[in-house]
């Protein structure tokens, strides 16, 4: 039988062949400590240092100005702590927005107990947070600003080198979560001038469970994770190098496929977009028109429950929904529920998310089953 057509890249991605086998050699035969000053530990410590540096590069950074994680998470939570608890002397304020992904806002909410306060700055209808919203915000306290590079529903990309101007003028730290547009659009820290990013293996094709945080020279979070010194001491624990490879591989093919990637992206997500409001009337587009992912369109089936639709088409296409409905309750995601989308519309909002696979064939027959399923279930 043949697998659905994936359309749920922003969910994760697949290993990119090029990955896999920058990978092969640390399954096979690479196995020994970086920490190990014998001949085992040499070529481990290598490729770790190596893997610094191809992030490095897709970020415009220092190699030193990386630290090695699980994942988006993981560099969400050291980022915001670590910041949050470092400068609780300075002030106990931080600010972020509604709709950022909840390793973000699950990290503010905990850091309450702490009582450090967070101001979340609305969204508009297209899912923007703007430079002078942000501003309004500020306080004399504030000493942390994170905004989301691009939101991973929606897609929408925040205007992060505004933002950051701003809490520059003001002396205050910026933070991006850019798991969802590192690889899609450029992510460069110095033109965004931020002072620490995240970054999430997955999404980028290398594997689940790696990730990197960008800190800035002076800049000091507080250390997180306690032990024997790896990471410049900041993460200790011997390196997951195997999938470090991999996420230094992910990085480099990344950089130097950029342009040729994202325009790949935008033609398939376009085509799916436009095939789909060529033939169904009620449909309509969450997020910002121009200032979105390449790759990602939420679509919004009016009267419709996305995840009768995501049923009905689950054997030939797979994406996610925005909403879910359970018995005479609906629960709308909270971005959506941030960027205030009617009702009626949210609760049939699916996202789909191509990627660097996706071929036109599969947008193709995507478009037929998707507009033959919504064309049943309103007839119902
Ligand atoms: C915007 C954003 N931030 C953070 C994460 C979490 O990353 P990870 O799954 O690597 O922990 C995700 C994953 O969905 C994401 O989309």
């Amino acid at each position: 039988m043949q697998k659905p057509i994936y359309l749920d890249y922003n969910a994760t991605t697949p290993h990119d062949p090029e990955v896999i086998e920058a990978m092969r050699p640390f399954l096979e035969s690479e196995f020994g400590n970086p920490s190990s000053a014998h001949g085992y530990g040499a070529g481990p410590k290598k490729a770790v240092e190596n893997a610094r540096h191809q992030v490095a590069e897709l970020l415009n950074c220092l190699p030193e100005e990386v630290v090695f994680t699980s994942g988006g998470t993981e560099s969400n939570n050291h980022a915001i702590k670590g910041i949050a608890r470092a400068l609780k002397q300075k002030g106990r304020h931080i600010i972020t927005s509604a709709f950022e992904h909840p390793a973000v806002l699950e990290v503010c909410r905990y850091l309450e107990k702490e009582a450090i306060d967070t101001t979340y700055v609305p969204v508009d209808g297209q899912g923007m947070v703007t430079a002078e919203a942000v501003a309004a915000s500020i306080r004399p306290d504030t000493i942390m600003i994170t905004i989301m590079h691009a939101n991973n529903e929606v897609g929408t990309v925040q205007p992060i080198t505004d933002i950051a101007a701003i809490a520059n003028r003001h002396g205050i730290v910026v933070h991006t979560d850019a798991a969802q547009s590192l690889g899609k659009i450029p992510a460069d820290v110095q033109e965004m001038n931020v002072d620490l990013l995240s970054v999430a293996g997955h999404k980028l094709y290398a594997p689940k469970g790696i990730g990197a945080l960008f800190v800035r020279k002076g800049m000091f979070p507080e250390k997180f994770c306690h032990g024997a010194g790896q990471e410049h001491g900041w993460r200790a624990g011997t390196e997951n190098v195997l999938e470090i490879v991999g996420l230094g591989k992910a990085c480099e093919v990344a950089a130097r496929d950029l342009d040729a990637n994202t325009a790949h992206m935008k033609a398939m997500r376009d085509r799916l977009h436009e095939g789909i409001v060529h033939q169904l009337n009620d449909v309509r587009l969450n997020g910002h028109p121009e200032h979105r992912l390449p790759n990602t369109a939420s679509l919004a089936f009016k009267n419709l429950e996305a995840n009768r639709l995501l049923e009905a088409i689950g054997d030939t296409v797979c994406a996610s929904a925005g909403a879910a409905c359970h018995a005479d309750t609906v629960s709308v995601s909270h971005v959506l529920e941030a960027m205030d989308v009617p009702l009626e519309w949210a609760k049939g909002t699916v996202r789909f998310s191509v990627g660097r696979m996706t071929g036109a064939g599969q947008i193709d027959r995507a478009v037929e089953v998707v507009v033959r399923a919504v064309k049943q279930l309103l007839c119902r």
